[in-house]
């Protein structure tokens, strides 16, 4: 099985255990987890640690799927009607579309829930566990990824600056892309200064995340996104090429990019060991322009 299949391995393993309650919420979840993301996120948190030098078991499978869980369940409520109102996702239609409303709003409140569970039954020592469920909450809660969607939602009717759009684009899409980064530290136990040093790249890299789907969005088709393009203009959201046009964009992602990079060699310096994996899976969000 490769990296991905443990991942999906993983998710449905925690769906299967036995005395499920409702087959119609577990249906609804699996439709989603199993419409075939890129799975970019778990990947980061895999490979990073195989370039840490750690031989990955179950525990770092159950803590990747966890991340998958609550992205997924981010995207289920993201394409809401009263959100993004999407009918695709994934090259499917999306999870209200095909169940209904509230199957949807409830496999993504399972899809944020059940990762918690999943961790804290993972094979990993307690220390490790709770400070990976602590950092989890922190990304995905108030203070991560739901308070960035807040910000989205707000700015659809505002003129928010660069700067703001970037907080947006911190919040709602960095802090997920930054955890794997962190948890990789933690699970590999790495010094104080190299846990921050993994956690600016996060950052980077979160930033360079949302700015390329912006992109996306304009340049892209429906056969590569598996969700509808320009959507961000129909709705009137505040992206990078809305604001500072194509052109620029582009240039920020790749110097975004470029950031994160620099930081991967210091860390790399650091460990003396080269992070052939890590640059692989970020040498492919970059986009020609
Ligand atoms: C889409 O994320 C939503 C954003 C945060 C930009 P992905 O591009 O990782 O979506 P999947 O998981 O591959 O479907
Ligand atoms: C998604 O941002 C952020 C989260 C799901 C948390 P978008 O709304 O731009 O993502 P897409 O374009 O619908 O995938
Ligand atoms: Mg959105
Ligand atoms: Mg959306
Ligand atoms: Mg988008």
């Amino acid at each position: 099985m490769n990296k991905k299949q443990c991942v999906d391995e993983a998710i449905h393993a925690y769906y299967c255990q036995s005395g499920a309650v409702s087959e119609r919420l577990i249906e609804a979840i699996l439709y989603s987890v199993d419409a075939g993301g890129k799975r970019f996120r778990p990947l980061i948190l895999l490979d990073l640690l195989e370039d840490l030098g750690i031989k990955l078991d179950s525990g770092h499978y159950d803590v990747a799927a966890a991340l998958e869980m609550i992205h997924t369940a981010s995207l289920i409520h993201d394409d809401l009607p009263a959100m993004d109102n999407d009918d695709y996702r994934r090259g499917r239609l999306t999870n209200h579309k095909q169940f209904d409303e509230a199957t949807a709003i409830l496999a993504g409140d399972s899809l944020f829930l059940d990762p918690f569970g999943l961790i804290s039954g993972a094979n990993l020592a307690d220390r490790v566990k709770v400070n990976l469920i602590q950092s989890l909450s922190q990304a995905s809660g108030s203070f991560g990824m739901v308070a960035g969607q807040m910000l989205d939602m707000a700015a659809e009717h505002s003129h928010p600056s660069i700067e703001e759009l970037a907080t947006i684009h911190r919040h709602k899409t960095g802090c997920l892309l930054a955890y794997p980064f962190f948890a990789a530290g933690i699970l590999a136990d790495v010094s104080q200064k190299e846990l921050v040093l993994l956690k600016q790249i996060g950052e980077l890299v979160g930033l360079s995340f949302q700015v390329r789907d912006d992109i996306l969005d304009v340049t892209a088709d429906f056969a590569t996104l598996g969700k509808t393009p320009n959507k961000d203009i129909v709705a009137q959201k505040v992206t990078y090429p809305s604001l500072l046009g194509l052109d620029n964009s582009h240039h920020i992602l790749e110097d975004t990019l470029n950031r994160a990079f620099a930081l991967v060699e210091e860390l790399e310096v650091r460990q003396s060991r080269k992070f052939i994996k890590l640059r692989a899976l970020l040498e492919r969000l970059r986009l020609d322009d």
